[in-house]
C-alpha cells in the first residue's frame, strides 16, 4: 500500500473538526490513564532523568527547576493529552507533538497556542521556565532521536494507523528513545487485523492494524519494557477496545 500514508494524511487532513468535535467529549479514558503515568513520575527535585533549560538569573534559595521531555506520536489536535501535559504540575514538559495531519496540528496549535502558551496562561503557569511545543507535522515512522532522548512518550489511537510491521519498528524505537526510568502509555487495537481498510469512516478511507491484545503486549515486553499497566478497555463512545498499556524502561 505504497500511498497509504499520503491518504490517511488526506483522511485526517478532511475529518479533523468532525473527529475532535467527537473525540474530545469522549476522552476521560484517555486521561484517567494518562493521570496514571503521570502518578508514576518522581517528584520534579527528585527526578535524576531530567535537564534543566533555564537562562534565568539563579535562585539559590528555590529548588532546581527541572523539565521533562515528552514525545507525543499522533497528537491530533493537541486534546486532551498535548493540554493536560501543559496544564501538569508540579511537571514542567517540553513537549514534542507529532502528527501526520497539517489540519490536526493547526488545530491543536489554536488550541492550546503555538508555543503551549495558551493553556499554560490559562492554567496560570508563566515564568521563566514553562512547558511549551514543539510540532513536527509528518509521518511517525521518519522521526529520528538518539537514545534516551525523552522522559515520557505517548502514542493513543495512532500507532493502529501503522501497518504491523512498522508497529513492531517503532515499538522498539520507543524503547530506546526512552530515559531509564522513561515512560510510555500507547494503545493498540485489541483485535487482530492484518489491515483493515474502510472506505467510508466519518465518510473518509481509514486504514488500521493490529496483532491483537495479547501479541501486541508480548510485543512490549519483547522490547524490555516493563510493563506496568496493561489492560484491555473500552473508552466510551468508540466501538472497539484496545489494550491500554504504561511500559517503563528499567535499564
Ligand atoms: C484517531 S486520531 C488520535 C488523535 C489523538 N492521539 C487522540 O487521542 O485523540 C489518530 C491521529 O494519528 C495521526 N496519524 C496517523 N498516522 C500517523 C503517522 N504515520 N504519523 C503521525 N501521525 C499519524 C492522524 O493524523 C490522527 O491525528
Amino acid at each position: 500500500m505504497t500511498d497509504l500514508k499520503t491518504r490517511l494524511q488526506a483522511s485526517y487532513d478532511a475529518i479533523a473538526p468532525a473527529y475532535n468535535a467527537w473525540a474530545i467529549s469522549n476522552s476521560a479514558l484517555r486521561l484517567r490513564f494518562l493521570n496514571r503515568l503521570l502518578e508514576l513520575l518522581p517528584p520534579p527535585s527528585q527526578n535524576s532523568t531530567s535537564t534543566t533549560t533555564s537562562n534565568a538569573e539563579p535562585n539559590n534559595n528555590a529548588p532546581t527547576p527541572t523539565v521533562l521531555h515528552a514525545l507525543e506520536l499522533g497528537c491530533g489536535a493537541g486534546i486532551p493529552i498535548t493540554q493536560s501535559l501543559l496544564q501538569h504540575q508540579p511537571h514542567t514538559f517540553h513537549i514534542t507533538a507529532n502528527d501526520l495531519s497539517m489540519a490536526q496540528i493547526a488545530l491543536a496549535q489554536e488550541a492550546v497556542g503555538i508555543n503551549g502558551e495558551i493553556t499554560a496562561s490559562a492554567a496560570g503557569r508563566t515564568g521563566d521556565i514553562c512547558s511549551e511545543v514543539t510540532w513536527i507535522q509528518g509521518d511517525m515512522m521518519q522521526l529520528q532521536y538518539p537514545d534516551q532522548s525523552f522522559d515520557v512518550i505517548i502514542a493513543l489511537y495512532s500507532v493502529i494507523h501503522l501497518p504491523r510491521t512498522e508497529q513492531d519498528v517503532l515499538l522498539e524505537r520507543i524503547a530506546r528513545w526512552l530515559r531509564p526510568g522513561g515512560l510510555v502509555l500507547v494503545n493498540f487495537g485489541a483485535e487482530s487485523v492484518e489491515e483493515d481498510v474502510m472506505e467510508d469512516w466519518m465518510g473518509q478511507w481509514m486504514f488500521s492494524s493490529g496483532w491483537g491484545a495479547e501479541v501486541a503486549l508480548e510485543k512490549v515486553k519483547g522490547t524490555g519494557l516493563e510493563v506496568v499497566l496493561g489492560v484491555v478497555e473500552r473508552e466510551e463512545g468508540v466501538d472497539a477496545e484496545f489494550l491500554w498499556v504504561i511500559g517503563r524502561r528499567v535499564v
